[in-house]
């Protein structure tokens, strides 16, 4: 319920008239808007804080104007637009609403049909903003991950000289040491292959590193996500129990969901990640749930082979709103020991696939991360 009236878009009405407020409510909440009415520029301001998509604005207003308040609303919700509500259809308040940067303006009272079709075209306006802010999010986040590679896949290689000269090194001191008496080589022999054993999980390391900076091909096949979330889920059973957490499986492992497209090791190399991180974010006691389902294609893309969601729910405290944008970034963490590049290589992974990943709210107020991968055809 709490999620539907999230994703309604949402209305501010500012108007002193409650009659009108109500009347106007009704409509658009008939229409599927969420609407919240404020009686004054005093009572509007912190509901504008919360987020609107279409603010309604009387011109005249106790404690104010309507054409100063609104570009203070859209200071707060900068995606938002503007629609003033006017008495009279005047040169005046035309100006007025090209002044205070409202896309449109209403004489009252509107007819019904005005209305919905004035909010409608605000609403694409609205939309619009958040497209255009997603893709500049997008190429920014390319930029870095360009920029994050270059440099790792360069250092990388600039640690890798310097390590393999020390272990040719260490095979020369090995061979040498092997040439003294028996009873003289056991003391150091076992630190020289403890330094090899170092150097060998650096070399580890590097390589994810420049997996990272320059992924594989990625030839996509059949992948039963059912049985790659159960595999993972197994693996690390022991971290949760270790955690005194519990894990809830709505996974079918035997394939009743079909299959998707995409790289098993790589989809794995998301699932752990996902899982740890709300293993991690989750106080003892806790519980984490997995869940996969099948969704069809949408209406309008109908030749789409439809997709496969899987859902990891935690009841930790949550992603704030103003960390959603960005804990995708390479590099950003809240962790003592984090590298941060957890969730940017899942973010990769799953743009690469076709797919997409959202945060929402768990019902207990953990996070939900969602996953929805393309079928195979
Ligand atoms: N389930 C979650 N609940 C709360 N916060 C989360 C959750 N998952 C991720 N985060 C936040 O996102 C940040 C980035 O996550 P990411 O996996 O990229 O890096 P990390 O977990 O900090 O480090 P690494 O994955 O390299 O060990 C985390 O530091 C944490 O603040
Ligand atoms: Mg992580």
């Amino acid at each position: 319920m709490k999620e539907h009236a999230a994703q309604r878009p949402r209305i501010l009405i500012v108007d002193d008239n409650a009659g009108l407020v109500d009347n106007l409510a009704e409509i658009l909440e008939e229409a599927g808007y969420a609407v919240q009415g404020a009686a004054s520029c005093a009572a509007a301001l912190p509901l504008a804080r919360e987020g609107f998509d279409v603010a309604l604005v009387d011109l005249r207003l106790p404690d104010g104007d309507g054409t100063a308040l609104a570009p203070r609303l859209k200071d707060l919700s900068p995606d938002g637009e503007v629609v003033l509500l006017t008495g009279f259809a005047t040169l005046e308040s035309a100006v007025a609403a090209v002044r205070a940067g409202a896309c449109a303006y209403l004489v009252k009272p509107c007819a019904t049909r005005e209305l919905l079709v004035t909010v409608e075209q605000a609403m694409r306006q609205v939309r619009l903003h958040a497209e255009k802010r997603e893709l500049a999010r997008k190429a920014q986040m390319a930029e870095k991950l360009a920029a994050v590679g270059t440099m790792t896949a360069g250092l990388s290689h600039e640690i890798r000289n310097p390590l393999n000269a020390a272990v040719l090194q260490l095979s020369v001191l090995e061979r040498r040491l092997q040439r003294l008496p028996a009873e003289a080589q056991g003391a150091l022999l076992e630190p020289l292959t403890l330094v090899k054993d170092e150097i060998r999980r650096l070399d580890h390391i590097l390589e994810d590193f420049l997996q990272f900076a320059r992924p594989r091909e990625f030839v996509p096949r059949p992948v039963a996500v059912g049985s790659v979330v159960a595999r993972v889920l197994d693996l690390l059973e022991g971290e949760a129990e270790r955690r005194r957490l519990t894990v809830v499986r709505a996974v079918d492992p035997e394939g009743a969901l079909p299959p998707v497209a995409g790289d098993e090791e790589r989809l794995r190399q998301v699932l752990v990640n996902l899982t740890l991180n709300a293993l991690e974010a989750t106080p003892d006691g806790g519980t984490i749930r997995v869940a996969c389902f099948g969704e069809p294609p949408a209406p309008e893309r109908p030749g789409e082979p439809g997709r496969v969601g899987i859902s990891i729910e935690d009841s930790g405290p949550g992603i704030g709103a103003g960390l959603r944008d960005r804990i995708f970034e390479p590099f950003f963490t809240t962790k003592a020991k984090g590298s941060g590049l957890g969730l940017s290589i899942v973010h990769a992974i799953v743009a690469q696939h076709g797919g997409t990943i959202s945060i929402e709210d768990g019902d207990g107020g953990g996070a939900r991360f969602v996953l929805r991968l393309p079928r195979a055809r």
